[in-house]
């Protein structure tokens, strides 16, 4: 087993806190997990080569070891903060010893396969990147016969988390400086569109939505749970933690009455689309 390593070349996103997105990693990972028992055999199954698009802190990457104890894993992000907590991550003690795991400091978007991938995945990524679906092509290209895109993203933005803080951040107060970042980061597609778009890329494709229940505790867990993701970008253009401290009061104001606490906790729902492609047979 190698050792987890980063290599290449800096983009820096400056925006991630490692720390608070795991703070919801139970939540977080199931939908992975969803994922990853929906992929069939892969082409090279005693070795795959698999990367990792949008890997954050490793925790999700790991967990394919559990099924191919012997795949060489590459996870990419281009946010520092992340990579350095995945690099810490400790790889699964049990592995053998041609499995390898490293991870490449780059922009998903600029990204292409050196050699033919059995799995190219993606978790919670790429809602990011505009235009992501003009990459497939590019990376169903980069697969072996037979192998596999899989990716999953969320498709929760027109729910209250969202629209609340399009809200706040409209407000005279705020506007100037928060308008442009909030508006238009909705790059997802209906399960059908992808589906039609991989089919057409001769793939065999399978596409679902799932709407998760989350029972979050604690007081204002919606927005402690939005700090870890949607708010980051905010959060890094306001930078004056004053300023940071009175957009959260009146943004968490807000998200308190869209999301009451009930008997059971606070229900957060969240929808998230799912895609799985698999490349011909030569
Ligand atoms: C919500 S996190 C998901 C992390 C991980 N896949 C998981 O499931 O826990 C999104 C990740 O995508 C990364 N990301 C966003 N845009 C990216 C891009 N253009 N290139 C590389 N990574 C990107 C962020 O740095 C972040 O780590």
């Amino acid at each position: 087993m190698s050792k987890a390593q980063a290599t290449g070349p800096a983009k820096p996103s400056g925006t991630w806190d490692p720390h608070q997105y795991l703070r919801y990693a139970h939540n977080r990972s199931r939908p992975f997990q969803d994922l990853l028992a929906r992929i069939p055999r892969l082409p090279h199954h005693h070795q795959p080569r698999i990367t990792d698009l949008g890997c954050g802190p490793g925790n999700v990457t790991i967990t394919m070891f559990d099924r191919w104890p012997t795949a060489r894993i590459t996870g990419i992000d281009n946010s520092e903060e992340m990579l350095k907590a995945a690099t810490e991550t400790a790889p699964p003690p049990s592995l053998e010893s041609t499995a390898s795991l490293d991870f490449d400091l780059r922009d998903v978007a600029e990204w292409t396969p050196s050699e033919p991938h059995d799995l190219i995945v993606s978790n919670a990524t790429l809602q990011w990147l505009p235009h992501h679906d003009q990459l497939f092509p590019r990376w169903i290209n980069g697969l072996h016969p037979a192998g596999t895109l899989a990716f999953q993203v969320p498709g929760n933005f027109t729910a209250p988390s969202h629209s609340l803080l399009h809200e706040v951040a409209a407000r005279p107060r705020w506007r100037h400086r928060l308008a442009d970042i909030t508006r238009g980061y909705v790059h997802i597609h209906t399960p059908g569109r992808y589906l039609e778009q991989l089919t057409t890329l001769g793939c065999t494709v399978d596409a679902w939505e799932t709407t998760y229940v989350h029972v979050l505790q604690g007081d204002d867990p919606v927005l402690d749970w939005v700090k870890g993701t949607a708010l980051r970008p905010v959060l890094s253009a306001l930078e004056d933690p004053r300023e940071q401290d009175e957009f959260l009061t009146e943004y968490g104001a807000l998200l308190r009455d869209a999301y009451p606490r009930g008997p059971a906790g606070t229900l957060f729902p969240f929808r998230r689309v799912f895609a799985i492609a698999t490349r011909a047979n030569a």
